[in-house]
């Protein structure tokens, strides 16, 4: 299952650049190497944080099992509405700041999270509420879980690398623009 391209999703993305970061959709090659690290079959609860147009979204509900949960936390209301549409009984959308992980987890009744997938564009997000989102997400992911997020620049590294055990990088050119894969190892 993959999302269909809507250029309308481009001019969204532009018109709301300071909280988006972006102009177009993730490619098929960056959310390729982003899942990369998630054992789809031992996994049975994931976070995505700003899920935004869905695609990310949509190649997770595609290959994980009947059984694993998917919490989408989206700050815009109007793609909250559209994520909440694809009518998937495993997917719970939440119009939310990715800082409230842990009350929406209370509210659900979840202890702790496999992995937490993220596009949230942090080079722009307040320094005071990236931290309080990078804590969360340490502090709600089992051991061994992984924190995965794409950028366009290293900026944030040095808020990353401390709260993890290990941070590996990658990098691929496939994708407008270029990005920068975080793979975080609780
Ligand atoms: C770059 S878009 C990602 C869209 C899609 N996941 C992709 O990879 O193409 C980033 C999304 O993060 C959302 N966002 C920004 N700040 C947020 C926050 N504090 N909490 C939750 N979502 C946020 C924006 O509304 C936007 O939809």
């Amino acid at each position: 299952m993959t999302a269909r391209f809507r250029f309308g999703d481009s001019l969204k993305l532009i018109k709301n650049i300071k909280t988006t970061g972006t102009i177009t959709p993730s490619s098929k090659v960056l959310i390729k190497h982003l899942l990369r690290p998630i054992d789809f079959e031992k996994a049975r609860c994931i976070v995505e944080l700003g899920p935004g147009n869905g695609c990310v979204t949509q190649s997770i509900l595609g290959r994980m099992r009947s059984d694993c949960e998917l919490i989408c936390l989206e700050l815009d209301g109007e793609f909250a509405k559209r994520l909440q549409s694809l009518n998937d009984p495993r997917l719970h959308v939440y119009n939310a700041c990715a800082s409230s992980i842990r009350s929406i987890l209370d509210d659900l009744h979840i202890s702790e999270v496999d992995h937490v997938v993220s596009s949230l564009p942090l080079a722009l997000i307040d320094d005071e509420i990236v931290q309080d989102i990078l804590a969360n997400v340490g502090s709600n992911l089992r051991d061994g879980g992984r924190f995965l997020q794409y950028q366009y620049s290293l900026a944030n590294y040095g808020d990353v690398k401390p709260l993890f055990k290990d941070v590996k990088l990658h990098f691929t050119l496939r994708n407008m623009p270029p990005a920068f894969v975080y793979e975080c190892v609780k």
